[in-house]
Protein backbone atom coordinates (compact mmCIF):
# COMPACT_ATOMS: atom_id res chain seq x y z
CA UNK A 1 0.00 0.00 0.00
CA UNK A 2 2.82 1.97 1.01
CA UNK A 3 4.54 1.51 -2.28
CA UNK A 4 1.13 2.25 -4.18
CA UNK A 5 0.32 5.57 -2.68
CA UNK A 6 4.12 6.54 -3.77
CA UNK A 7 4.84 5.06 -7.27
CA UNK A 8 3.07 5.25 -10.68
CA UNK A 9 1.48 2.32 -12.38
CA UNK A 10 -0.17 -0.85 -11.04
CA UNK A 11 0.81 -3.54 -8.55
CA UNK A 12 -0.15 -7.26 -8.19
CA UNK A 13 0.51 -8.79 -4.74
CA UNK A 14 1.35 -12.55 -4.56
CA UNK A 15 1.10 -14.54 -1.45
CA UNK A 16 0.53 -18.42 -1.17
CA UNK A 17 -2.41 -17.84 2.15
CA UNK A 18 -5.69 -16.64 0.47
CA UNK A 19 -6.37 -15.31 3.82
CA UNK A 20 -3.44 -12.76 3.78
CA UNK A 21 -4.33 -11.86 0.19
CA UNK A 22 -8.22 -11.27 1.03
CA UNK A 23 -6.70 -8.49 4.17
CA UNK A 24 -4.34 -7.05 1.39
CA UNK A 25 -6.79 -6.54 -0.91
CA UNK A 26 -9.42 -4.97 1.50
CA UNK A 27 -6.48 -2.69 2.65
CA UNK A 28 -6.44 -1.70 -1.15
CA UNK A 29 -9.94 -0.80 -1.17
CA UNK A 30 -9.80 0.76 2.52
CA UNK A 31 -7.48 3.14 0.59
CA UNK A 32 -9.13 3.63 -2.27
CA UNK A 33 -6.30 2.06 -4.12
CA UNK A 34 -8.28 -1.43 -5.55
CA UNK A 35 -8.29 -0.25 -8.83
CA UNK A 36 -4.30 0.36 -8.80
CA UNK A 37 -3.46 -3.03 -6.35
CA UNK A 38 -4.35 -6.27 -7.00
CA UNK A 39 -3.68 -9.35 -4.86
CA UNK A 40 -3.66 -12.70 -6.31
CA UNK A 41 -3.32 -16.40 -4.53
CA UNK A 42 -0.23 -17.80 -6.07
CA UNK A 43 3.11 -19.04 -5.45
CA UNK A 44 6.02 -16.77 -6.00
CA UNK A 45 7.77 -19.88 -7.83
CA UNK A 46 5.00 -20.24 -10.66
CA UNK A 47 4.46 -15.84 -11.44
CA UNK A 48 2.02 -15.23 -14.35
CA UNK A 49 4.68 -12.56 -15.83
CA UNK A 50 5.84 -12.41 -19.50
CA UNK A 51 9.49 -11.62 -19.84
CA UNK A 52 10.25 -8.35 -19.99
CA UNK A 53 7.05 -7.24 -17.77
CA UNK A 54 7.38 -5.74 -15.11
CA UNK A 55 9.53 -2.23 -13.78
CA UNK A 56 9.87 -3.39 -10.24
CA UNK A 57 9.82 -6.44 -8.22
CA UNK A 58 9.30 -5.74 -4.75
CA UNK A 59 9.83 -9.07 -2.22
CA UNK A 60 10.03 -7.91 1.27
CA UNK A 61 11.24 -10.86 3.93
CA UNK A 62 9.93 -13.27 1.69
CA UNK A 63 12.05 -14.57 -1.24
CA UNK A 64 14.18 -17.02 1.25
CA UNK A 65 10.72 -19.09 0.67
CA UNK A 66 12.21 -20.61 -2.67
CA UNK A 67 15.98 -19.25 -1.79
CA UNK A 68 17.71 -15.79 -2.39
CA UNK A 69 19.59 -17.16 -5.29
CA UNK A 70 16.79 -19.04 -7.08
CA UNK A 71 14.53 -16.29 -6.96
CA UNK A 72 16.71 -13.53 -8.27
CA UNK A 73 17.69 -16.32 -11.04
CA UNK A 74 14.26 -16.68 -11.75
CA UNK A 75 12.54 -13.48 -11.77
CA UNK A 76 15.58 -11.02 -13.48
CA UNK A 77 13.94 -12.44 -16.92
CA UNK A 78 10.73 -10.64 -16.12
CA UNK A 79 12.00 -7.15 -15.49
CA UNK A 80 12.38 -4.70 -18.25
CA UNK A 81 15.85 -3.65 -19.52
CA UNK A 82 16.37 -1.07 -16.56
CA UNK A 83 14.01 -2.38 -14.01
CA UNK A 84 14.88 -2.61 -10.70
CA UNK A 85 14.42 -5.74 -7.50
CA UNK A 86 14.07 -4.88 -4.32
CA UNK A 87 14.04 -7.39 -1.80
CA UNK A 88 15.24 -7.73 1.85
CA UNK A 89 17.24 -11.01 2.98
CA UNK A 90 18.19 -12.12 6.89
CA UNK A 91 21.86 -11.04 6.60
CA UNK A 92 25.23 -11.39 8.85
CA UNK A 93 26.25 -7.90 10.40
CA UNK A 94 29.95 -9.39 10.93
CA UNK A 95 32.42 -11.89 9.91
CA UNK A 96 31.90 -14.02 13.35
CA UNK A 97 28.92 -14.91 15.23
CA UNK A 98 28.36 -16.80 18.57
CA UNK A 99 27.71 -20.24 17.56
CA UNK A 100 24.64 -20.64 19.46
CA UNK A 101 23.28 -17.35 17.49
CA UNK A 102 24.78 -19.23 14.05
CA UNK A 103 23.17 -22.59 15.19
CA UNK A 104 19.66 -20.83 15.43
CA UNK A 105 19.49 -18.83 12.29
CA UNK A 106 20.74 -21.67 9.59
CA UNK A 107 18.32 -24.27 9.47
CA UNK A 108 15.87 -21.88 9.37
CA UNK A 109 17.65 -19.36 6.83
CA UNK A 110 20.93 -22.21 5.17
CA UNK A 111 21.28 -19.17 2.95
CA UNK A 112 22.32 -16.82 5.32
CA UNK A 113 25.33 -15.39 4.61
CA UNK A 114 27.53 -11.50 5.13
CA UNK A 115 25.76 -8.60 3.28
CA UNK A 116 28.73 -8.69 0.97
CA UNK A 117 28.35 -12.18 0.39
CA UNK A 118 24.64 -11.57 -0.47
CA UNK A 119 25.93 -8.57 -2.83
CA UNK A 120 28.10 -10.89 -4.82
CA UNK A 121 25.17 -13.34 -5.48
CA UNK A 122 23.09 -10.60 -7.07
CA UNK A 123 26.06 -9.62 -9.23
CA UNK A 124 26.18 -13.32 -10.20
CA UNK A 125 22.26 -13.59 -11.09
CA UNK A 126 22.88 -10.62 -13.71
CA UNK A 127 21.81 -7.70 -11.89
CA UNK A 128 23.55 -4.34 -11.06
CA UNK A 129 24.14 -3.62 -6.97
CA UNK A 130 22.11 -0.49 -7.00
CA UNK A 131 22.41 -0.05 -2.78
CA UNK A 132 21.95 -1.38 0.35
CA UNK A 133 21.20 -0.59 4.04
CA UNK A 134 20.06 -2.44 7.33
CA UNK A 135 16.35 -2.26 8.13
CA UNK A 136 16.79 -0.47 11.72
CA UNK A 137 15.81 -2.88 14.98
CA UNK A 138 12.72 -1.03 15.74
CA UNK A 139 11.26 -2.56 12.40
CA UNK A 140 12.00 -5.99 14.19
CA UNK A 141 11.09 -5.16 17.89
CA UNK A 142 8.13 -2.80 17.34
CA UNK A 143 6.74 -3.92 14.32
CA UNK A 144 6.92 -7.61 14.55
CA UNK A 145 8.54 -9.24 17.90
CA UNK A 146 5.94 -7.17 20.31
CA UNK A 147 3.05 -7.78 18.36
CA UNK A 148 4.04 -11.43 17.98
CA UNK A 149 3.81 -11.90 21.56
CA UNK A 150 0.44 -10.85 21.58
CA UNK A 151 -0.46 -13.22 18.72
CA UNK A 152 1.10 -16.05 20.07
CA UNK A 153 -1.36 -15.72 23.11
CA UNK A 154 -4.37 -15.37 21.39
CA UNK A 155 -3.37 -18.14 19.33
CA UNK A 156 -2.75 -20.41 22.39
CA UNK A 157 -5.72 -19.31 24.22
CA UNK A 158 -7.84 -20.22 20.47
C1 LIG B 1 7.84 -13.11 6.56
S1 LIG B 1 6.37 -12.93 5.58
C2 LIG B 1 6.62 -11.35 4.84
C3 LIG B 1 5.34 -10.79 4.35
C4 LIG B 1 5.37 -9.33 3.85
N1 LIG B 1 6.18 -9.18 2.67
C5 LIG B 1 5.82 -8.39 4.93
O1 LIG B 1 6.85 -7.75 4.78
O2 LIG B 1 5.13 -8.29 5.94
C6 LIG B 1 6.60 -14.10 4.29
C7 LIG B 1 5.35 -14.29 3.44
O3 LIG B 1 5.64 -15.18 2.35
C8 LIG B 1 4.49 -15.95 2.12
N2 LIG B 1 4.89 -17.14 1.34
C9 LIG B 1 5.50 -18.26 1.78
N3 LIG B 1 5.78 -19.07 0.75
C10 LIG B 1 5.35 -18.45 -0.39
C11 LIG B 1 5.34 -18.78 -1.78
N4 LIG B 1 5.87 -19.92 -2.22
N5 LIG B 1 4.81 -17.90 -2.64
C12 LIG B 1 4.26 -16.73 -2.21
N6 LIG B 1 4.23 -16.35 -0.89
C13 LIG B 1 4.77 -17.21 -0.01
C14 LIG B 1 3.95 -16.25 3.51
O4 LIG B 1 2.60 -16.65 3.48
C15 LIG B 1 4.18 -14.91 4.20
O5 LIG B 1 3.06 -14.07 4.07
Amino acid sequence: MVLAEHAPGHITGFDIFPAFIDQFNNNATKLNLQDKVKGVVRSMDNLPFQDDALDLIWCEGAIYNIGFERGLNEWRKFLKPGGYIAVTESSWLTEKRPSKIEQYCLPHFPEMDTIAGKITQIQKAGYLPIATFVLPSVCWNDNYFTPMVKAQELFLEK
